[in-house]
């Protein structure tokens, strides 16, 4: 598996753990008999306790992604990367007024667009223009420029990815984060929502050999390699303040995973 259809498992196990975990009613919809037969695979052979720990970390983050962006209560919202994610449809099927845009590559939002249109009809939901999905390479495409017809750059907006940039090399990190800068200096009531783990990096779950083996095992679900950009707490912050983001503060500890918010 390589490239897109590597980075395409990767959200499809997001909606796995959102679904098994009950984050949301509709993140089912998007579980293939793919990731549910790669998941019992290894949790057999390897240990389930381990896996199920994992998941419940990464839904706590669902959950308090969605608490956060509720409580900032914002005009527009915008995810980037947002996978399989049915946040966008849930929020704007219960508040109209609220626009969310959802993006990410070509290759997911192909898939995921039918889906959607199956949810809306099976679960009989009224959604309106103010959900969008579209297609946006944050590495490649200019956010500003990609949004500038749909977004108003004088209302509340937040702007945030979940479980995106640990996929992400450092150089990869830091052009992600230029790209929403430069959109965001021209979009001034804008809040970033950052997650990271940067306090654990070289800590493992479960320590030894024993360790090693699942890290390598998950690495081997996800197809990917995932990393912290950031040694601890100060570094972070060091980096935000050169980034030119004033404000720049912890929001939430959702179980060893730090979310920030952050403003220029
Ligand atoms: C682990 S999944 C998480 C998906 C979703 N945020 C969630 O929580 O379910 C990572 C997502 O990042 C997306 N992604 C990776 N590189 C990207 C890029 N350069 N531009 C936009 N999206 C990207 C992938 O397509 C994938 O959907």
């Amino acid at each position: 598996m390589k490239g897109n259809a590597k980075i395409g498992f990767t959200a499809e196990a997001a909606a796995l753990i959102r679904a098994q975990e009950g984050v949301d009613k509709y993140s089912k919809y998007f579980v293939t008999s793919r990731v549910k037969r790669t998941y019992s695979f290894y949790s057999a052979l390897l240990s389930k306790k381990y896996f199920d720990s994992v998941f419940r970390r990464r839904a706590a983050l669902s959950k308090d992604v969605k608490s956060l962006i509720i409580l900032q209560k914002p005009a527009q919202v915008i995810e980037l990367g947002c996978g399989y994610s049915t946040l966008g449809l849930d929020l704007t099927v219960k508040n109209k007024s609220l626009k969310f845009i959802e993006t990410d590559m070509e290759n997911v939002v192909k898939i995921k667009k039918p889906i959607i249109e199956e949810i809306i009809k099976k679960e009989k939901l009224k959604v309106n223009k103010n959900y969008i999905l579209m297609n946006l390479d944050v590495l490649k495409d200019d956010i500003l420029s990609s949004l500038a017809d749909k977004i108003d750059l004088n209302k509340k907006t937040l702007i945030f990815s979940e479980g995106v940039t640990p996929y992400f090399s450092d150089a990869e990190y830091d052009r992600y984060i230029e790209n929403i800068k430069h959109f965001m200096k021209k979009c001034r009531n804008c809040t970033l929502l950052i997650h990271e783990r940067p306090l654990d990096k070289k800590k493992s779950m479960t320590p030894g050999l024993k360790g090693h083996i699942i890290k390598a095992a998950t690495r081997i679900i996800l197809r990917s390699k995932t990393k912290s950009h950031f040694n601890n707490y100060d570094n972070m912050k060091r980096y935000f303040h050169g980034k030119g983001f004033s404000h720049f503060k912890l929001a939430k500890d959702s179980n060893g995973t730090l979310l920030f918010v952050a403003k220029i």
